[in-house]
């Protein structure tokens, strides 16, 4: 019998040239985001002053099904895409599962994750604006990394508001920032107002990127024009570039023969698993097929699994609009965790429309149950996985683990989004016994619920 390659890499010519909105398939869209002071629907006039024009529009744009993706962005593209989709034969046979598990690998970049599919394209449209630069949070430190990449490629100044652990978890990951020309600072700081508001509130705070995200667009809106806030994950403008993501996996599973029975994904802000499901997910809601789609989450972080599907805002000093999503309030801060890229406390309110009609599952592990898949996998795959990414390795273990038990043969899709290369404090710490889980009481949790707007829109929640 014919075996299937070990791995699929499309051809450049066969890259999509297109991305793909998943609105454009749900029969019932997620509630619009409103202002925080007239509770009414954004427009694209309100966004402006945060936003470039045209990610603006795009944020706002439920219809157009395919966008071209710009030459430009096309161009760099090509420089680390079509990315490997990788069938991860030895790790099924270390199983011992009659499942075929295959993942689509986001790390074969210089800044080692999917982040970078939506850098591009934010930093060219803001040169294309003639803006000076843009600003930004970062977690651990992947998304900085790959929006200074961007930035850097097209000349642009890059403000990087960096989640305070990480900053000092990370020294290598800011170093590299600094290498492509980005200033970092570490997040709350004293040097917007918002930081200073958090810091008297609370001195001994580690961060959050709900924190991150109101000094970096308090910096934007403060810059006299120059500059956009961009964000890498949530909004709907960053689901729309990742979906080159599940467009590639698609087309090189149809390659193969092959369809997913399940796919899954990791989820922070929800960008990666929006991109990586967003064709299966049409297919699904168009009822044409019916693949499982399973978002894991950090227990210490527990958005999906534990939140409430409510109107919040999308950073913690409360200068975003409201976005109605599966939130643990913008005043959650969770303990300092090492999958910091998934400590946000709101998930994409497109991922929590679906999760919330029925479309999706959401599953939550313990980190060091985490760090043991993701060692696990790496000694196995050879390639050493980013903390991050590895909670979709610890779904897709499951997976596989039940079909071993009852026997069926299914087709298991993850995404692997990024390398742990910048994580090794965390694997030390995981190899040496020093790791500690950590899960929110009900108390905890209420303390974030607290924080929820007191608006009509939440009263029945
Ligand atoms: C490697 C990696 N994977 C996944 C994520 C989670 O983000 P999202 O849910 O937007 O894909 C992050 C966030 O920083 C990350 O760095």
């Amino acid at each position: 019998m014919k075996k299937t390659p070990h791995k699929v890499i499309l051809t450049e010519d066969q890259m999509p040239r297109q991305w793909f909105n998943m609105r454009s398939a749900m029969k019932e869209q997620p509630d619009p985001m409103l202002r925080p002071d007239t509770l009414q629907p954004v427009t694209e006039a309100d966004l402006a002053p945060i936003f470039c024009e045209e990610l603006a529009r795009q944020e706002l744009d439920a219809t157009q099904a395919y966008t071209d993706i710009p030459e430009p962005v096309l161009d760099i593209y090509k420089m680390y895409r079509p990315s490997p989709l990788i069938r991860a034969y030895d790790l099924e046979k270390a199983l011992g599962t009659p499942a075929r598990i295959y993942f689509k690998y986001e790390g074969n970049n210089t800044s080692g994750s999917h982040k970078l599919n939506s850098a591009v394209p934010q930093a060219y449209y803001a040169k294309q604006q003639g803006l000076s630069g843009v600003t930004t949070e970062t977690g651990a430190g992947q998304w900085g990394t790959a929006l200074s990449v961007a930035c850097a490629y097209f000349d642009l100044s890059c403000d990087v508001y960096m989640v305070k652990c990480s900053y000092e978890q990370k020294p290598f990951r800011r170093a590299m920032m600094n290498v492509f020309g980005a200033d970092v600072t570490p997040s709350p700081s004293m040097t917007t107002e918002a930081g200073r508001k958090i810091l008297a509130e609370n001195p001994g705070t580690s961060g959050s990127l709900g924190c991150a995200i109101s000094e970096a667009v308090e910096s934007a809106v403060g810059s006299a024009g120059g500059k956009r806030y961009v964000l890498g994950s949530v909004l709907n403008q960053v689901m729309l570039h990742q979906s080159i993501i599940g467009l590639e996996s698609k087309l090189a599973m149809e390659q193969l023969g092959e369809y997913p029975d399940v796919v899954v994904g990791c989820a922070g802000g929800g960008s990666n698993l929006g991109g990586l499901i967003a064709p299966f997910m049409a297919d699904k809601l168009q009822g044409k097929k019916n693949p499982r789609i399973v978002a894991v989450e950090p227990a210490s972080c527990p958005s999906l699994t534990r939140g409430k599907y409510a109107y919040d805002f999308c950073d913690t000093g409360k200068v975003t609009p409201l976005a109605r999503m599966y939130t643990l309030g913008s005043g959650f801060i969770p303990a300092p965790n090492h999958a910091g890229g998934l400590r946000y406390h709101g998930m994409s309110p497109i991922l929590s429309k679906l999760y919330h009609d029925g479309y999706m599952e959401a599953v939550s592990y313990q980190q060091t149950q985490v760090f043991e898949a993701a060692v696990f996998f790496a000694k196995h795959e050879t390639i050493l996985p980013a903390p991050e990414s590895s909670h979709a390795i610890k779904g897709a273990i499951d997976e596989a683990l039940k079909c071993k038990e009852t026997g069926e043969e299914k087709t298991i899709l993850f995404g692997l989004t990024g390398t742990g290369f910048f994580d090794m404090t965390a694997y030390e710490n995981y190899l040496s016994g020093k790791m500690t889980d950590y899960i929110p009481t009900d108390e905890d949790l209420q303390k974030g619920f607290d924080s929820l707007p007191k608006i009509p829109q939440n009263e029945n929640i």
